[in-house]
């Protein structure tokens, strides 16, 4: 992997410091810091969030290259809604952008994007592009990029609670035979595994509703870098640091 060579430099690693047999199969992240990011240089906040964009799409190409199956990020949340319009609008505008240019920052083209969450409540425009870019992309093989937009942990459960109520009621389903596995099946990811490693920049120590069910056993690593300033390096310590974690799932 010689594209990995100057981060090893930078980082003064190994080869060997990184198991390529031991890679988290699924990383998620929660893309934050976006806003400070633009504070801290009396720019715009939607400024921060082009920026963000931008490394969204390094990241994913990046992940693609070092064989990680699973990337899920975290990009808008029920709560955001709560922001400002102005800010909501840049969102939006900056998602329609992202989608309409797929195409051009999917990595070698491998890469496969879907989208979880409640998308309905999105613009036309919006929604036509996700099923264009999530259609388009179906058949890929490698990355699978999942996209959280309008996400929010508590909803998807309620989600899940109401359509396995509907089948209950229709006869479809025993009260008794609803476990683990029918709740998982009704969440957004139902199709994807738990995620092993859950990232977060920007500072903050908190989920803020991402992933609730699906993070019960994974690590998790914090950093103070803002999204924006995010790199491939940065990726690496998280998953340098998930290798020598011990991870018991409750046994010893
Ligand atoms: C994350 O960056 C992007 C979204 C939530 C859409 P923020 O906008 O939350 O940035 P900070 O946390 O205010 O710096
Ligand atoms: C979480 O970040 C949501 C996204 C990154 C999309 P927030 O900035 O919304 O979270 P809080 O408000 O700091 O908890
Ligand atoms: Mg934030």
């Amino acid at each position: 992997m010689s594209f990995l060579k100057n981060i090893f430099k930078i980082r003064n690693w190994k080869k060997s410091d990184i198991d390529y047999n031991k890679l988290p199969a699924h990383i998620a992240i929660i893309m934050d810091g976006n806003g400070r990011w633009a504070k801290k240089r009396a720019l715009p906040r939607s400024v921060g969030h082009r920026e963000g964009a931008k490394t969204l799409k390094e990241i994913t190409t990046f992940c693609g290259e070092i064989g990680i199956k699973y990337l899920t990020v975290y990009a808008f949340s029920t709560e955001n809604w709560k922001r400002p319009k102005s800010e909501v609008d840049a969102l939006m505008n900056l998602l329609l952008d992202y989608l309409k240019n797929a195409e051009t920052h999917i990595g070698g083209k491998s890469v496969r994007i879907q989208v979880i969450g409640d998308v309905s409540v999105f613009d036309d425009k919006i929604k036509k592009e996700i099923d264009r870019v999530t259609k388009l992309t179906s058949k890929n093989t490698g990355l699978i990029l999942n996209i959280a937009l309008n996400y929010g942990s508590r909803a998807e459960i309620v989600h899940a609670a109401k359509k396995i109520a509907k089948e209950v009621s229709e006869g479809k389903l025993k009260v008794d035979d609803i476990d683990e596995k029918v709740l998982n099946d009704g969440l957004y990811t139902a199709m994807i595994p738990d995620p092993d490693l859950l990232i977060r920049p920007g500072g903050e120590k908190r989920l803020s509703n991402f992933l609730l069910w699906q993070s019960a056993y994974t690590e998790f690593w914090y950093t103070d870098v803002l999204w924006p300033d995010f790199k491939k390096e940065h990726i690496l310590d998280a998953i340098f640091e998930y290798q020598k974690r011990n991870r018991r799932f409750g046994g010893i």
